[in-house]
């Protein structure tokens, strides 16, 4: 296992500027890159670390040891956050990280079922509990699996595939990534530019498994209720879907929507003035070197928010 490398931890971290004596939280511990950097970047600093993923947790019992008392790991879910936090008396932050996403562990591990590269159990599970990625695949109606192809996969042959899986089980379930994926390159075109043709129903079957939209909503809701003021929020997306939600919650929450029109001056002046500013009004990309020594952060763009000090 190759383990996973941080993408854009040089500008995360200089957007996030850590301070010491403030309370961070970390939403993707994953293998604890970010973790890593922000307490050595502050050596004073505190660091909440949460994921939802028990191995995530257990690998990173070395580093809590290492930093020791500055580091607390949680397991669950960052739209949980504000349980979480309020049951160790956290109730503001200075700053929140969010790497959206799986991990390089999660998906170099066939056995986990997240990748169309090797066979493994059709799982996509970031808990380990729940509902899999098979269990989708071989109960959902037609018109429900079709409907998540197209809107979480972005993918155009959703109904094509739809039919083919529901036929398909109704001889032999799918238990297999291998199987599924041998089924869906079939259905769909070859991608000119080499792109498997298996990717977008692995990551449509992925973010609904795990419900990661609506986690990403529930997430930057919680945490722009805790940030203090000065507290930035830092997000990292690695496709249109995740990025389109961050894009639109801080543009919304700096004030920036288009919501209110100038032909209605009385919905322009109730609109309350905004409580957070834009740090990136576009997304930072990741550099040449940096896609080039990790091709994984190719697709990454980062957006960040802060809070403004409080009206007089
Ligand atoms: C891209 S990796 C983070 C890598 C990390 N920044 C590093 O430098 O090692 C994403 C991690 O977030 C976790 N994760 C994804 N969605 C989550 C959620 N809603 N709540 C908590 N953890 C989540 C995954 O289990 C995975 O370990």
């Amino acid at each position: 296992m190759s383990g996973h490398v941080p993408v854009m931890l040089a500008e995360v971290i200089a957007t996030l500027a850590p301070r010491d004596e403030a309370t961070y939280l970390d939403c993707t511990f994953g293998g604890g890159g970010y973790a890593r950097a922000i307490l050595d970047a502050a050596p004073r600093c505190t660091l909440f670390a949460l994921d939802r993923d028990p191995d995530a947790i257990a690998r990173g019992a070395c580093l809590v040891a290492r930093y020791a008392p500055r580091l607390q790991l949680i397991e669950g879910r960052f739209g949980d956050m504000l349980v979480h936090l309020a049951a160790r008396g956290v109730t503001a932050l200075d700053g929140v990280v969010m790497d959206l996403g799986v991990s390089s562990f999660q998906l170099d591990e066939a056995g986990r079922g997240f990748s169309f590269r090797a066979d493994g159990p059709l799982d996509m599970r970031m808990e380990k509990r729940g509902p899999s990625a098979a269990d989708l695949v071989n109960t959902l109606p037609e018109a429900e699996l079709a409907d998540i192809l197209f809107r979480l996969g972005e993918e155009r042959f959703a109904r094509r595939i739809a039919r083919a899986i529901v036929e398909r089980r109704k001889e032999k379930p799918f238990t297999t990534t291998g199987d599924l994926a041998a089924l869906v390159r079939a259905r769909v075109p070859r991608d000119p530019s080499g792109i498997d043709g298996a990717t977008r129903a692995f990551q449509a079957l992925r973010l609904a498994v795990n419900d990661e939209l609506g986690e990403i909503e529930r997430g930057l809701g919680a945490a722009a209720q805790l940030l203090a003021p000065g507290g930035r929020l830092v997000v990292v997306a690695f496709h249109s879907l995740e990025d389109r939600i961050a894009k639109r919650f801080m543009a919304e929450a700096a004030g920036r929507s288009g919501g209110a029109s100038r032909h209605d001056p009385g919905a322009l002046a109730a609109r309350a003035a905004p409580r957070f500013r834009l740090l990136t009004p576009r997304a930072l990309r990741p550099s040449e070197a940096e896609i080039a020594t990790n091709p994984r952060a190719r697709s990454a763009r980062l957006r960040a928010l802060e809070r403004l000090e409080q009206a007089a």
